[in-house]
């Protein structure tokens, strides 16, 4: 008997890994609508809960061709970290054609992405309720824009913020390697109750390569003043570093441009030109991806080697 159950727990590990994040956004219907308004200049969003109590939001560009680019990006940057659990962030899906007509969709025309909900609030928006006698948590409200206007990516600021919470080294490494330099505080939630940083808007991915960025800004501050990293900036960047790697080893490239068409294939296509722009959009997300990784091997060699040669100052 007891031989048996271990049979069973055997064979129930192996054919269903815990570990794994699960794939794929299912709404329980019917489901109430919650909210229904455009939430930035260029999206309108409708915010639903399912029959099981589930929140979930659906979202469209105010253009037909952004609402194509930006279901893609995020639906693909979302599957990108699901790969990795120590990335927290929305879960992204493409709204397929035969589900369209479940919701009352401002463009009838535009493509549309569901998406789940994050727990917490906006970066941003904690930052300005939170009570002044908060210190710690005051700590963590990062001024965390990764493309600012004179430098983007991993400049020496965003360095120095990174050891403040053990999510951040992992978000940045993520928001670099996909190119998402919209990553800044309205699209970072933090979540109190957990106390962990999740993502949402993903769509401007594949945008800018952050890493090489960060390549370059890392070679300018060694040769100005290695000594400007602590010991505690040095192990930041090495989860960074590892984080990087492991984003890597477990998205080859082809795996990422499988992941993308299959994506791409749930759009409702309707014409030539729809057709034209997802593969102008499919080619420039694989080309920005052969660029980013070859960019993120020379970042993890560098902060390789500054963690060994870099004499450590605390
Ligand atoms: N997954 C999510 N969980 C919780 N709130 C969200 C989520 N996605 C979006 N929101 C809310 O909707 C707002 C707009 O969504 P966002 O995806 O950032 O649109 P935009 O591309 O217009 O910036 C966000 O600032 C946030 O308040
Ligand atoms: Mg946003």
């Amino acid at each position: 008997m007891n031989r048996r159950y271990a049979y069973f727990f055997v064979i129930f590990f192996l054919f269903f890994p815990f570990y794994e994040k699960a794939s794929g956004i299912e709404i329980h219907y019917p489901y109430k609508i919650i909210a229904m308004r455009p939430c930035s200049r260029s999206s309108y969003i409708i915010f639903i809960k399912d029959k099981r109590g589930k929140l979930f939001l659906v979202k469209q560009k105010t253009s037909h061709f952004r609402s194509i680019a930006s279901s893609l990006h995020s639906a693909l940057t979302s599957k990108i970290y699901e790969s990795i659990m120590e990335i927290r962030g929305q879960q992204v899906d493409i709204l397929n054609k035969n589900d369209r007509h479940k919701f009352p969709l401002k463009y009838k025309k535009f493509q549309a992405s569901i998406h789940t909900i994050v727990p917490g609030e906006s970066v941003r928006q904690l930052f300005k309720n939170l009570n002044k006698g908060n210190i710690k948590l005051k700590r963590l409200f990062l001024n965390f824009n990764l493309a600012q206007k004179k430098e983007s990516g991993l400049t020496l600021a965003i360095i120095k913020l990174l050891r403040r919470h053990a999510d951040l080294p992992h978000l940045v490494a993520l928001s670099m390697l996909v190119g998402d330099y919209d990553c800044e505080n309205k699209n970072i939630f933090y979540d109190q109750k957990s106390n962990h940083f999740f993502l949402i808007d993903m769509d401007r991915s594949f945008s800018q390569n952050l890493c090489e960025s960060a390549y370059e800004n890392l070679k300018k501050i060694m040769a100005k003043n290695h000594r400007c990293f602590s010991h505690f900036d040095i192990v930041s960047l090495k989860k960074l570093a590892q984080t990087l790697d492991l984003l890597m080893e477990k998205n080859p490239i082809t795996d990422i441009m499988n992941h993308a068409r299959t994506i791409a294939n749930k759009f409702d296509i309707k014409n030539q030109e729809d057709f034209m722009h997802i593969e102008r959009l499919l080619k420039k997300i694989n080309s920005f991806v052969h660029k980013s990784y070859s960019s993120a091997a020379k970042v993890i060699h560098l902060i390789n080697y500054m963690a060994t040669k870099i004499p450590r100052i605390m």
